[in-house]
């Protein structure tokens, strides 16, 4: 059985309506996954949504509906996204699958048979919004949550912990042997700095929380969203054959719910794509909970940046928030997915704001990309009802595009999204100063067979650029390939009208 490339987006908690921002992490997976698949690469793409833990529980409250009701509405309002924003997912995986719950509960258990969970009890300041303890160099002025600024609570209670502690050396470890781990570099000192600085044990339930899934051995407690949200991935592989061959104790019935025969062809993951805020959850905890279990780390966890509005960060109250299904419906899905990637460095922080939008689009798309495309056909309809099969074109033109393709695999290697679309507009562009250099209008007239080299050697190379554009852009690469395929030459709308300032 080979191993798929297996990628994951985070999965994504239900109690607020998708944004821009959740958009960004799914659309660089879909990127990729794409990529990917068009070099041969067998993909698995996972997704989902994480639908435990107070903060649903309170959403679902404040609706006057069930939580499971709750995360069922906003879990399909995911898919819907996804949909619109034609995002290519392999699986959907809900935190609420009773495959996933069983998956959870059967590693707790054998943690706890194991040590690596041990019940005790805390105090300490709890931000409700985060689901997380903070302590003291950790927390804001006056007890506040450093991240939602409000007021901390004091919370007290009986709690199972994981021995986070016991995984400090083995994580710095193995952060030193496997520097492709931790991307961007830039990132992975504060983790490498945060580890060093000692590791405490980590509370893993909660009595005070119902939504949640319970502790098979002491149903009392439930089990921490986080800890809980993380094993996805693993449950999605079909982590059920895994979990213990030599302990039938945990060869249940609801493990068998689970297709453990994918696991092998699955994990460990490739890359978890994750932001920033959570990459500390994913390079720290997750990684420790995998040795604990004895079992293959992902091959990497690269963390983005975030997105802000004209500065502000995107926010309900601000009213700030950007629906990319409604951006993408006035000007184009595809023109979205490519501006996130060609704006900000992929892994540096970006700001939106419709002035860089529509500067963006009307210069990279509707002057460059459409441009070429649209002046390219109506010349070569002057001269030849046909578009050709192939064409003889200069070596150096043969050189400078497989030059360019393999920079672009290059820029893909190290997830630089923003170069690939460089790349791409670069080349497109020298091909737009050909033409102005070249002037085949004009030749048409002088020199109609010279003319209709120049313009061949055009349509072959956007068909490369159609190729290359098309896990950015799928509709549209398509529909390049569409009109630039051999045959006749017909009447099209542009690609891409321009946008008024
Ligand atoms: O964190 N800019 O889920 P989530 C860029 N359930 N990315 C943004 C963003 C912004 N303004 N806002 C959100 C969770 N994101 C957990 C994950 S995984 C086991 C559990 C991105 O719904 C964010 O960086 O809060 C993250 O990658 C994703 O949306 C998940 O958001
Ligand atoms: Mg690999």
């Amino acid at each position: 059985m080979d191993k798929k490339y297996y990628i994951t987006t985070p999965i994504y908690y239900v109690n607020s309506v998708p944004h821009l921002g959740h958009a960004y992490t799914t659309i660089a997976c879909d990127i990729l996954a794409r990529y990917k698949r068009s070099q041969g690469v067998d993909v698995r793409f996972l997704t989902g949504t994480d639908e435990h833990g107070a903060n649903i529980e309170k959403s679902a409250a404040a609706k006057g509906v069930s939580p499971k009701a709750w995360a069922d509405e906003v879990s399909a309002k995911y898919r819907a996204l996804w949909k619109t924003l034609n995002i290519s997912y392999d699986a959907f995986i809900r935190t609420t699958d009773p495959a996933h719950e069983a998956v959870v509960q059967a590693i707790f258990e054998k943690l706890l048979k194991s040590g690596d969970i041990y019940l005790g009890s805390y105090s300490g300041k709890y931000c409700t919004s985060c689901e997380q303890y903070y302590d003291e160099s950790e927390m804001g002025e006056n007890c506040t949550c450093p991240v939602h600024k409000k007021p901390l609570t004091e919370v007290h209670e009986e709690t199972y912990f994981f021995k986070l502690s016991r995984y400090e050396k083995p994580l710095l470890q193995y952060y030193k042997e496997h520097p492709e781990f931790l991307v961007p570099k830039y990132r992975a000192n504060e983790i490498i700095n945060f580890v060093k600085g000692g590791l405490r044990d980590l509370s893993v339930t909660r009595t005070k929380v119902k939504w949640g899934v319970p502790v098979l051995s002491n149903p009392a407690h439930t089990i921490y969203v986080w800890f809980d949200a993380l094993i996805n991935y693993i449950s999605a592989a079909g982590a059920g054959k895994f979990l213990d061959p030599k302990n039938p104790a945990l060869h249940d019935e609801k493990l068998a719910l689970i297709q453990a025969e994918n696991f092998r062809e699955l994990w460990p993951a490739d890359l978890h794509m994750v932001g920033k805020e959570i990459f500390r959850f994913h390079t720290v905890i997750w990684p420790a909970v995998l040795m604990a279990l004895d079992m293959q780390l992902p091959q990497q966890v690269f963390a983005h940046g975030w997105w802000t509005v004209e500065g502000e960060k995107m926010s309900k109250t601000l009213g700030n928030v950007i629906d990319p299904a409604e951006l993408g419906a006035k000007y184009g899905v595809d023109a979205v997915r490519a501006f996130l990637f060609r704006e900000v460095p992929f892994g540096q922080d970006g700001d939106f704001s419709m002035t860089s939008f529509k500067n963006r689009y009307n210069a990279d798309l509707a002057n460059n990309l459409g441009n070429l495309l649209s002046r390219t056909l109506n010349m070569m309809a002057k001269i030849t009802p046909e578009l050709p099969q192939q064409a003889d074109v200069p070596m150096e033109t043969v050189e400078k595009t497989q030059k360019t393709e393999e920079e672009i695999d290059r820029a893909y290697d190290e997830l630089a999204f923003d170069k690939v679309l460089e790349l791409i507009y670069g080349y497109s562009a020298d091909l737009n100063k050909k033409v102005a250099d070249t002037k085949p209008w004009e030749l048409i007239k002088t020199n109609e067979l010279k003319a209709l080299d120049i313009l061949k050697e055009l349509i072959v190379c956007q068909r490369y650029v159609a190729k290359w554009i098309t896990p950015f852009m799928p509709t549209i690469g398509a529909e390049m390939q569409r009109r630039l395929a051999p045959g006749p030459i017909q009447k099209y709308e542009p690609l891409f009208p321009r946008i008024a300032a």
